[in-house]
This record gives structure tokens, C-alpha cells and sequence, in this order.
């Protein structure tokens, strides 16, 4: 009782976060899984269980790892420290490569809902007690439950990046949102320059930012000129038209040898009709948008258009600062559009509109610089190799980032259409191998000043 000890008068004040921290963490786990399971209402058992494309898991082992990862890190993990490597077999990612997933014994779709059910039980019987003040490091701040969360939105991006390469029927969506139409932009011209200087990068933040976001630095950029717009499927079609994929002088060495052994003469999911070409996104197939980014294109072909167009990818460090610096206050904002959290009609997030919209179709998606669209739509790739920042600290474990650094990966910045909010921020990096097109992934282009 609290006669045993002498309660400041914060106490209550600090229960009560306490408690309201629990039930937003309770509401956000609830909505994830709702999503998760949502996206895969429409599938059949063979759907759920057949490997669709060597790059990807069969959806019912990403559905039997979200839980495990869950159950790992939410309820054994805040019972005693473990080692990441003590995921059960059948779901540890590091046991069994994505290619020999299909071959493993996976579950039926109720048996794995009813394991995802079980789990989260425990899981919120844990919450209950949880002390996000003194309790140890990565519940600090209720991080781990946001890690997790996040671990679940983006496995639904993974889904999604599956269901886009479904073999059989295509994937017909539950529901599809109405995109906006696109509008001219408020900027006439192609490029804004950025005037250079010293701007702060990544984040303090223990809440939800990963290890590789922090910790907040100092860059002194020089001044450098980037695209206003990602680079669209009109601008993209000049390149193919002007013969981008046969001249080796736009290429770097290894995308060049990308280029002969994969022999494509296009992004992905386009294909050649007697009318012109046609995209696809699902079970939507249509002629070839003008003004929609271009998607599914990997680095070797952002990197070769840039060099078409005269120009080059740009660094990451200036992308962020693209994305986010504000000179009039001289601080970064958390999205380009400032503080506030995402909606529906900030940027082309969240999944249900199952497609990129056109260029312009959500005028408050502008940095302070100018630059539309820097979150949402396409993955954008940028000329960085994936390092640590300065001061770079490992957390919780080296796996999570740190055993990727090196320069077999490029970064990616800005989420996609199929990313969840929760998920995205403009210090949020992605990365992947400079030959991914299976990713929803786009580009836009910079310059030296
Ligand atoms: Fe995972």
C-alpha cells in the first residue's frame, strides 16, 4: 500500500501515463494485426503456402514469423534477456534462407491465426505490468513494443511485395482506396538547389527510431541541386526511347553485368502491348501513367538514368536534408510536411491504395525546400552505401543493423505506397542490393551546384 512508502506527489500523475501508454500500445498492436490479417483475407491455402518468387517467404511464414518475433521479444525476452538467435527454428530468418521457405512445414491459416492469438494473449498480460520508466533499457519509452510494431508493418510491406510477384490468379485487394488525381505542381521548375551548409541528421529518439538513426549529428553539406518530383514513368520512357538500356556508357561496370544477365529492357511489371506499354500494380493492369513515379526499378537503373539525364543519385545526407531541413528555423522536421503524424491526405501511404498516385496528387507533401513527395509513394534509392553515423551504438543487438553495414547494400529513403505510417519518418533508412526491383522503388536525381 502506499503507507510502505512515502508517494511523491508525481505518483498518480505517473501511473496515469503509464496506463495510457499501455492502452495506446494495446490499440496500436490491435490495429496491426488487423491489417495484417486483412491483407491476407482474399488468399486460398495454396496461396498462403506456395513460394511465388525465389526473393520472397510463402506469406504463411512471414504470417507464423511476425508472431514468433512477437512472442520472442514482448513475453520471453522481458523475462529474462535473450539472444536474438533463440527464435524458434521453423521462423528464425538466419536458419532457413527466403528461397527454401516453400519446402519447410508450415502451418494451416487457422492453426497459425489461433498461435498469433495465444501469443498476444500472453503478450498483453505482460503489457499490464510493464514499467516503461525503470524497466530495463528496451522498454524504456515502451521502444520494444514499437520495435515490434514496426517488425509487423513491415513484413506487410514484404506481403504486399509477394502478392505483387503471386503466381496463379493475381491478388484482387479487399478494398482499394480512391487515390487523388494529380496536380501541377507550385514550383515550376525541375530542380531546387540547396544551398548548403551545416544541417543536423538522424535522431535522438528513443521511442520508436531505430539504432541506425542515431544518433543525431552534424553534416556540413556543400550546395547541390535536387529533383523537385521522383522521376516519373514520361521521364523514365525517354530514357528507354533514347536506347538507356543498350548503351553501356551510361552504366557503371556492375550494373552493367547486372544488366546482361538479367537482359531486361524495362522496369518491372511493365509490359509491351500494339498500343504502347501497360503497368501492372495487383490486378490492375493499365496503360503506362505519364505522371506516376516510376516503380520497380533497381539502383543499377536509377543510377543509369541519372547519368542519361546528366545528372547523379543523391547522397543520403542529402536527401534528408532535402527532406526535412528547415532553414527559416534551423532545425529538421520529423516528416516534410512538419511535426504532425500522417494522414490520409498528407502523403500516399498505407497500403490501401494499392498504387503510386500521380505527381502532385497531395500538395501539403512538400519539404520546406520544395521537394515533393519525399515520403510515400516509391522507396527512393540514393548513392549511399549503408554505415553507421558517428557515435553509432548497436540496439538492442548487432543483427539489427550493424551486420549490414558495409558496401554491398544501397540505402533507401521515404517509404512507399504499401508502407505503414508507423513505419516511416525522414530518418527512417531502408537498404537492399543494388539489383532489387521486387521492392516498390523509385528515384530522383541531384546535382553539384
Ligand atoms: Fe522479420
Amino acid at each position: 500500500m502506499t503507507i510502505m512508502r512515502t508517494a511523491p506527489a508525481g505518483t498518480g500523475l505517473a501511473e496515469r501515463v503509464d496506463n495510457a501508454l499501455r492502452a495506446t500500445v494495446a490499440a496500436e498492436l490491435a490495429e496491426a494485426r488487423d491489417r495484417t490479417l486483412r491483407l491476407v483475407t482474399p488468399l486460398d491455402e495454396d496461396d498462403l503456402h506456395r513460394q511465388h518468387d525465389p526473393l520472397m517467404s510463402p506469406i504463411m511464414w512471414d504470417l507464423g514469423h511476425i508472431a514468433a518475433f512477437e512472442d520472442l521479444w514482448l513475453t520471453r525476452n522481458l523475462s529474462g534477456l535473450i539472444e536474438f538467435s533463440e527464435m524458434p527454428g521453423l521462423y528464425n530468418p538466419f536458419e532457413h534462407p527466403r528461397r527454401v521457405r516453400g519446402t519447410l512445414a508450415l502451418p494451416g491459416l487457422t492453426e497459425a491465426r489461433q498461435t498469433m492469438a495465444e501469443i498476444r494473449g500472453a503478450v498483453l498480460e505482460r503489457l499490464a505490468t510493464a514499467d516503461f520508466e525503470a524497466g530495463p533499457a528496451l522498454l524504456r519509452e515502451a521502444y520494444v513494443y514499437r520495435m515490434v510494431l514496426q517488425h509487423e508493418y513491415q513484413h506487410d510491406e514484404t506481403i504486399l511485395q509477394t502478392l505483387q510477384l503471386k503466381q496463379g490468379q493475381p491478388y484482387r485487394p479487399p478494398e482499394r482506396r480512391a487515390l487523388p488525381a494529380g496536380r501541377p505542381l507550385t514550383t515550376a521548375a525541375d530542380m531546387v538547389r540547396f544551398p548548403g551548409g551545416a544541417v543536423e541528421l538522424g535522431t535522438d529518439d528513443r521511442s520508436a527510431a531505430y539504432d541506425n538513426e542515431r544518433p543525431r549529428h552534424t553534416a556540413r553539406l556543400a550546395p547541390f541541386w535536387i529533383d523537385v518530383a521522383p522521376v516519373t514513368n514520361a521521364g523514365y520512357l525517354a530514357f528507354m526511347e533514347a536506347g538507356g538500356y543498350r548503351r553501356r556508357e551510361l552504366w557503371s561496370d556492375q550494373g552493367w553485368r547486372w544488366l546482361e544477365e538479367a537482359g531486361v529492357s524495362a522496369p518491372k511489371h511493365w509490359s509491351r502491348t500494339a498500343d504502347g506499354w501497360t503497368t501492372r500494380t495487383m490486378d490492375l493492369v493499365r496503360p503506362l501513367d505519364p505522371a506516376r513515379p516510376v516503380c520497380h526499378v533497381c539502383y543499377h537503373e536509377a543510377e543509369a538514368y541519372a547519368r542519361f539525364a546528366g545528372k547523379r543519385l543523391p547522397t543520403e545526407a542529402e536527401w534528408e536534408a532535402a527532406a526535412s531541413w528547415d532553414p527559416a528555423t534551423g532545425a529538421a522536421r520529423r516528416y516534410p510536411w512538419g511535426d504532425e503524424p500522417w494522414t490520409p491526405e498528407l502523403a500516399n501511404l498505407d497500403q490501401l491504395g494499392f498504387d503510386t498516385a500521380p505527381v502532385g496528387a497531395y500538395p501539403r507533401n512538400l519539404s520546406p525546400l520544395g521537394c515533393y513527395g519525399m515520403i510515400g509513394d516509391v522507396w527512393e534509392w540514393t548513392a549511399s552505401d549503408l554505415h553507421g553515423y558517428p557515435g553509432f551504438e548497436p540496439f538492442p543487438y548487432r543483427e539489427y543493423s550493424e551486420a549490414f553495414f558495409g558496401t554491398e547494400y544501397k540505402v533507401l529513403r521515404g517509404g512507399s505506397w504499401a508502407t505503414r505510417p508507423g513505419a516511416v519518418r525522414v530518418t527512417f533508412r531502408n537498404w537492399d542490393y543494388p539489383i532489387r526491383r521486387q521492392i516498390f522503388s523509385g528515384f530522383r536525381c541531384a546535382r553539384d551546384a
